[in-house]
């Protein structure tokens, strides 16, 4: 049976206090969350997702003075992101402060903290004295929920509540940065604040991704976000030409296909927008997992602002599995 769903941050507030997970909105995706110095309450977090011990978790507060106290001393820089571009969605990969334990960074050196720019959470946010852990609140390897339709679908069952203040409005996981000993900024996972606008405020990025490697950033392995189907990512129409049209689903940018049913076709933006595009990315790909469909034939955006992160999304649910 799948938990309740409503929008009482009050009773969201209490379950979290008893160590309960509730799912949670945020402008970019919906997080499980879980008290982040209840190591009971973190422990099932990790079973409900069946995540990797060894993929730290990503931790929610409400205002900057709570993350410097939960944190030790910050690389120059990172301030400046943090004056920009929070509430938002840059999570900061920070020094870890004496109560965070090694349950929730996974033994890393650093913690990572991010201000969700999202009325109602916040508020939720301000009324614990304890940050939420937060990761997507999808099963570990899947597409990221966007709705709180998408968490019940999957997780409904092992959850208190879902907290719904209705679709995500980025649609995209934040962008992950970090600094390295030299003290050059790095992008870790490319995500809901556009590269451009990180670069214009810290210089230029350190790009950390790469196929899997990564044990700083597990969640770039990159089989990540693959929903059932086979995703095939290049031209569409080439694609088409060579599989049988009745087991094909299309996620194309804004291009139709008159010779696909409509209910097997997602465009990710009729105007050609790229926030358009992101916003409803993870929905297309959860709404193309469907019986009948074998393949996804996908393109990318153009490679730019949102485009880089949508495009990074693409390629990792293209991936070999
Ligand atoms: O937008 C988001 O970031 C969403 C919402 C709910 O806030 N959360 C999210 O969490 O995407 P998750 O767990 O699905 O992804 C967190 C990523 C993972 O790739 C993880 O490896 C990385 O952040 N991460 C977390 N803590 C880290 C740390 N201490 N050092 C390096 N990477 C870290
Ligand atoms: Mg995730």
């Amino acid at each position: 049976m799948s938990a309740p769903a409503g929008r009482d941050i009050a009773r969201a507030a209490a379950l979290l206090e008893a160590g309960e997970l509730v799912a949670i909105p945020t402008e970019t995706v919906y997080g499980l969350a879980a008290n982040a110095f209840d190591p009971q309450a973190i422990e099932r977090l990790y079973e409900a997702k069946r995540r990797p011990r060894f993929n730290p978790l990503i931790l929610h507060t409400d205002r900057l003075e709570r993350v410097e106290a939960w944190t030790g001393s910050w690389p120059s820089g990172a301030k400046a992101l943090a004056a920009h571009f929070w509430p938002g969605p840059l999570t900061l990969l920070l020094p870890r402060g004496p109560e965070i334990s090694d349950l929730v960074t996974a033994g890393q050196p650093r913690v990572a903290f991010r201000i969700p720019d999202m009325a109602p959470t916040q508020e939720l946010l301000r009324r614990l004295p304890f940050p939420l852990a937060a990761p997507s609140a999808n099963p570990s390897g899947y597409v990221s929920p966007t709705s709180a339709a998408h968490v019940a679908a999957q997780l409904g069952d092992q959850l208190a509540y879902i907290l719904d203040f209705g679709p995500a409005r980025v649609g995209l996981e934040s962008s992950i940065v970090g600094f390295g000993a030299d003290g050059q900024p790095e992008l870790y996972r490319p995500g809901g604040l556009a590269i451009e606008a990180i670069e214009a405020v810290c210089g230029p990025l350190r790009r950390m991704q790469g196929a899997g490697e990564s044990v700083a950033a597990p969640g770039m392995l990159s089989s990540h976000y693959a929903p059932g189907p086979r995703v095939l990512l290049g031209n569409i129409a080439q694609h088409l030409a060579e599989l049988p049209a009745e087991q094909v689903g299309i996620l194309s940018f804004s291009t139709t296909y008159p010779d696909i049913p409509p209910s097997r076709q997602w465009l990710l933006s009729p105007s050609g927008e790229l926030a358009e595009a992101a916003q409803r990315l993870f929905a297309g790909l959860r709404h193309l997992d469907q019986p009948g469909i074998a393949y996804i034939l996908a393109e990318e955006v153009p490679e730019r602002g949102l485009g880089r992160a949508i495009n990074d999304r693409l390629r990792r649910a293209a991936a070999e599995r």
